[in-house]
């Protein structure tokens, strides 16, 4: 793993005052990251697909200061609104990237975001959130030292992202992404993620993520929390090493647009996540009477008429309906129709395969 590839070159360039803007897609796991060690390093790969609507926008106002201060400077708007409880977060990425980005200690900076999704809906923000953050430092980085590549700037991205976040290293690029080392895969990467670099059957374009707000309260187990039970977990090791096997099934139904063996892998990856916090101890039950009521639906529905609708679900109770581009009208009319009543406020989003992160005014 070479992360001194990472620290930035010595920069003479100096800026006085600039700002940059990025609007950062959230992502979601079909084969799950869930279990890690070290600096933010995952136990196994995991793929991923790029959303659209669900996205974090942040600008970043950066101010050259007279003096460097010993820690970095930063303020933190949310919504519009100062958000000092954001602050310690925050504090501890730049902790956590300063090594790769020391010019930060050179500037103050002022840290506008908002999110498109509610932010009590129960989707985790730190993936959109932490990617936009490290894409605005990327941007000030490349606008010192303009030399650098594309492919250096997103793997950067990702790679200052992950320590933020892992999963948020997934929410650069897109369609479809995958972080973690995966010998059979060249290019892949633990300390960044990668767009997959087979090749995306039509089947799989425009593919659609409705999302059902099951439960939009605070995570029951913060993911922290989560990863740390799997260092115990008596199944662990089983679990790490079928992720390896999904990750290379996964990318040949991908590319053979396969999608009853999409279904069946997606599916049983969901809910191995949530059979790993079951027998975890402390043990956890995230689905709520609704998310089963929902995934029954789904079964029912594919049985009748044999469509691909399937689901897979976070680190939580809500539900993520995924269906073809093909199936559009007929699987929202079955979602509206039969799987509203199950959503807190009948709340839902409508999201799909997104292309990653977009650079809104650079300057
Ligand atoms: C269940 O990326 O939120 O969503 O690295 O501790 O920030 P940290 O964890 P996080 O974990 C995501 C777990 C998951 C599965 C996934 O996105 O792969």
């Amino acid at each position: 793993m070479n992360t001194a590839q990472f620290i930035s070159s010595p920069i003479s360039k100096t800026i006085s005052a600039t700002s940059f803007t990025w609007r950062t897609p959230s992502n979601i796991a079909l084969v799950k990251y869930w279990g890690k060690y070290g600096a933010q390093l995952p136990k196994n790969p995991s793929i991923s697909f790029t959303l659209n609507a669900c996205f974090t926008l942040t600008t970043l106002e950066i101010v050259k200061l007279e003096k460097k201060e010993k820690e970095v400077s930063f303020e933190i708007f949310f919504e519009g609104k100062k958000e000092p409880s954001f602050k310690p977060k925050i504090a501890s990425f730049f902790k956590k990237i300063e090594a790769y980005v020391p010019f930060i200690f050179d500037y103050k900076f002022v840290i506008k975001s908002r999110n498109s999704f509610p932010h009590s809906s129960g989707i985790a923000s730190s993936a959109s959130g932490m990617s936009a953050l490290a894409l605005c430092i990327m941007s000030l980085e490349k606008a010192l030292n303009p030399a650098i590549s594309k492919t250096y700037f997103n793997r950067k991205a990702s790679f200052l992202a992950r320590l933020g976040s892992g999963s948020a290293s997934r929410s650069i690029e897109g369609p479809v992404v995958l972080w973690g080392k995966y010998k059979k895969i060249a290019g892949s990467s633990d300390v960044y993620a990668i767009p997959l670099p087979n090749k995306i059957h039509e089947n799989f374009k425009n593919y659609h993520d409705t999302i059902l707000l099951v439960d939009k309260g605070q995570k029951q187990v913060s993911s922290t929390v989560g990863h740390d039970l799997m260092h115990a977990h008596p199944y662990a090791a089983n679990r790490f090493e079928q992720a390896f096997e999904n990750v290379e099934i996964l990318s040949k139904i991908l590319e053979t647009g396969n999608l009853k063996a999409f279904i069946n892998l997606v599916e049983h990856e969901a809910l191995t996540l949530h059979a790993m916090m079951m027998t975890s101890n402390p043990y956890f039950i995230l689905m709520k009477p609704n998310t089963l009521q929902i995934i029954n639906k789904i079964w029912d529905y594919r049985a009748a008429t044999n469509s691909n609708i399937c689901f897979t679900l976070d680190a939580g109770a809500n539900v993520h309906v995924l269906y073809p581009e093909k199936e559009k009208e007929k699987t929202i009319a079955f979602i509206q129709d039969n799987l509203l009543v199950y959503c807190e406020n009948n709340q839902y989003i409508c999201d799909r395969l997104g292309l990653g992160a977009k650079p809104m005014s650079v300057k």
